[in-house]
């Protein structure tokens, strides 16, 4: 049993890391987002908003951060119903038009799409010490002046409505994703967020509703 799971994950991984490492060597490295690519453009990153308004702080940290760490229960025998995190490139719009809703493009081949089939449930964690403000101010990523924030929800297939603008907002702040292997299925999900927790100040998290987080207007 645990050795056919364990030649289950090899294959599984050798078929993930086969074709990632064939287009590493067949295309230059496109990078992600970037200058030209309709990234934040990161010597011009806007200022962080008025930290007691914690849910602009938490859209603004969102639309920044072009990926997250995502946490699910995992479905591998070995680690059955333990909290399981990857990395994820995700967007929620292009840079400074983001709506809030973290847009993903997930693969049936992937661990956390494995987990996600199973129970729905995750948290995502994003934090401005993917981006030069903290290194900058000299803030630790623990410290809760590097602002962070922990989404929870359940991850949900985009329908037919929705499909363009999630691509359009993937798309364009990663570039790459366009020549990722049709062979891989990819799809559109997207985090139904039900929780939100602020980091951006000592005292404790700040709880924001997702009524509150998705009310935010950005000029
Ligand atoms: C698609 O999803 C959006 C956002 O959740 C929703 O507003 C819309 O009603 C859905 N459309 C269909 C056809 O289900
Ligand atoms: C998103 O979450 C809300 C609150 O739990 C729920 O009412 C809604 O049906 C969910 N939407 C989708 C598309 O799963
Ligand atoms: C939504 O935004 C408006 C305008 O900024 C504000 O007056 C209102 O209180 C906000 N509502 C919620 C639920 O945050």
């Amino acid at each position: 049993m645990a050795g056919r799971a364990r030649g289950s994950v090899r294959a599984l991984l050798a078929a993930l890391l086969a074709p990632a490492l064939l287009s590493l060597l067949a295309s230059p490295a496109r990078g992600r987002g970037g200058r030209g690519h309709g990234d934040w453009d990161p010597v011009k990153l806007p200022p962080l908003p008025p930290r007691e308004d914690a849910a602009r702080v938490a859209r603004f940290v969102t639309n920044l951060c072009d990926w997250g760490a995502l946490a699910t229960a995992s479905s591998l025998a070995e680690v059955r119903g333990r909290p399981f995190a990857d990395v994820l490139s995700l967007s929620d719009g292009p840079p400074g038009a983001g709506r809030g809703q973290p847009y993903l493009y997930l693969s049936p081949l992937q661990l956390t799409a494995h987990n996600l089939q199973g129970n729905p449930h995750a948290t995502l964690t994003m934090s401005l010490a993917q981006t030069d403000f903290c290194r900058k101010h000299g803030f630790d990523p623990q410290s809760p002046l590097c602002v962070h924030i922990i989404l929870s929800g359940t991850v949900t297939k985009v329908n037919e409505t929705e499909m363009d603008f999630a691509k359009h907002s993937l798309f364009t702040r990663h570039p790459d994703m366009e020549t990722w292997p049709a062979s891989h299925n990819w799809f559109f999900a997207k985090l139904n967020i039900t929780n939100i927790w602020v980091l951006d100040y000592f005292g404790g998290p700040k709880i924001v509703t997702p009524e509150e987080y998705y009310n935010v207007t950005f000029q």
